[in-house]
């Protein structure tokens, strides 16, 4: 089980100290949200926080991309010590020529779901990725409340892994708490993103390990079945 603290709900008046305390807290990746003000409605930070952090951790550095020209930043992250690039599926065409750029560059590639965003958008892709993020909410903004209805997709994605035998993680990010980190794990997640569950909790290390804790546990010991089917998950089923 990954748990990964989201740098955007850390105080950015310190933040290296914040990323430093995360690490030692025992985190496992630090996530880091990088908004464009376009593709989503808010402004977050860019490569340079990166290439701030990158030397105060030894931590694979998550960068998730909630931008609507990732090109033009694919390069500048790596260069400044990204190991994990996740893009977003919304995207449209430019999904496939983005995932083979990544993997050039020699880093890990995610694809991102949003909340209204059907499964089957992903399907192609499935073969080609090290991760896929549901998003449990819309993007944008941190402490947010969860959307339970998204549990179905966590599900398909875990159902897909085991189907076609493949091994990419299924992350999840967006009002990530104690409950949902529960809620989540029995869908089948196992890379857990949150920002305000974490750094709003009195010990960052003894959230950390909680968190953690709750993931194993709640962990399927099968393939779950797919509780509903909505329009959240399969376009042809809506
Ligand atoms: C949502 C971001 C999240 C965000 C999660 O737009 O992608 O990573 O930081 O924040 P919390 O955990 O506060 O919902
Ligand atoms: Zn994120």
């Amino acid at each position: 089980m990954i748990i990964a603290p989201s740098l955007l709900a850390a105080n950015f008046a310190c933040f290296g100290k914040e990323a430093q305390r995360a690490t030692a807290a025992g985190a496992d990746w630090l996530h880091m949200d990088i908004m464009d003000g376009h593709f989503v409605p808010n402004i977050s930070f860019g490569p340079e926080a990166v290439r701030a952090v990158r030397p105060l951790t030894k931590l694979p550095l998550d960068v998730h991309l909630m931008c609507s020209r990732p090109e033009i930043l694919l390069e500048p992250f790596v260069k400044n010590g990204a190991d994990r690039l996740t893009i977003h599926v919304e995207l449209g065409e430019q999904v496939t020529p983005l995932i083979w750029k990544i993997r050039s560059l020699g880093r890990k590639v995610g694809l991102a779901i949003n909340p209204g965003t059907p499964m089957s958008a992903l399907e192609p892709f499935l073969t080609q990725v090290d991760l896929i993020l549901v998003m449990t909410v819309n993007p944008g903004f941190g402490g947010q409340p969860f959307i339970t209805e998204t549990l179905p997709k966590i599900q398909q994605a875990f159902a897909w892994r085991a189907e076609k035998n493949l091994s990419y993680h299924i992350q999840v990010d967006g009002g990530i708490n104690f409950q949902t980190t529960a809620e989540c794990a029995h869908a089948g997640a196992d890379a857990f993103v949150a920002g305000t569950g974490l750094f709003g909790q009195p010990s960052l290390a003894r959230a950390v390990s909680k968190m953690r804790k709750i993931a194993e546990k709640n962990a399927p010991a099968n393939v779950p079945e797919i509780s509903s089917r909505n329009g959240f998950l399969l376009a042809s089923d809506s």
